[in-house]
């Protein structure tokens, strides 16, 4: 599969004519929200977890030196917090050129606090997208994330983000949160 999934996305419009929809977002889209949205909800997804298996061509490194940053792995049994945005259909254009560098939409079932359960779409990259970089010792994440820049910024910055964000929502991610370790000591030694 190419690595630009803007077509295949468009192709994948699962939205059945309804004028709202959920997005659920677990890396980047939890922090950087610089797409509108009716609404903002603390929400959680059942059966993936989150990995920098990813490699970033276009926004936290580049082809000849790809950043990491986050997809989702299925995992039986484990739960993933992340944020629901209900938005508009019109918003996957942005999010699709957003998202293109190997992230094709799936449909999830979202989890809000207040017990309801509701659809909604996700961004997931898989290992048949050609950025994709697959597993490494946290170690080796952190140092490919400390190295790493591209259009966005600092690959570190996207790691940080996250991690704060994650603490704000009360996740405690077990690989985010060693790869975050990693990182701060390379700075610490
Ligand atoms: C997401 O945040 O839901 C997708 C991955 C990313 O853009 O970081």
């Amino acid at each position: 599969m190419s690595a630009d999934t803007i077509a295949l996305n468009q192709r994948m419009n699962r939205f059945d004519g309804q004028p709202q929809v959920w997005l659920f977002g677990y890396g980047s889209l939890i922090w950087k929200t610089e797409f509108p949205f009716i609404e903002r909800r603390r929400a959680t997804i059942r059966n993936w977890s989150r990995r920098f298996w990813q490699g970033s061509h276009d926004h936290r490194g580049t082809p000849d030196s790809p950043g990491r940053v986050l997809t989702l792995v299925p995992d039986h049994g484990s739960v993933c917090a992340g944020m629901g945005y209900l938005i508009t259909p019109e918003v996957f254009d942005h999010l699709d050129h957003r998202e293109k560098n190997g992230y094709l939409r799936h449909v999830v079932e979202l989890r809000f606090d207040d017990h309801s359960v509701d659809n909604g779409l996700i961004y997931i990259a898989d290992e048949n997208n050609a950025a994709y970089l697959g597993p490494a010792s946290d170690e080796e994440i952190a140092r490919q994330i400390d190295r790493s820049t591209g259009p966005s910024g600092d690959n570190r910055d996207y790691l940080f983000h996250l991690a704060d964000a994650l603490r704000e929502l009360g996740e405690v991610d077990v690989h985010v949160f060693a790869i975050e370790r990693h990182l701060r000591g390379l700075h610490a030694a």
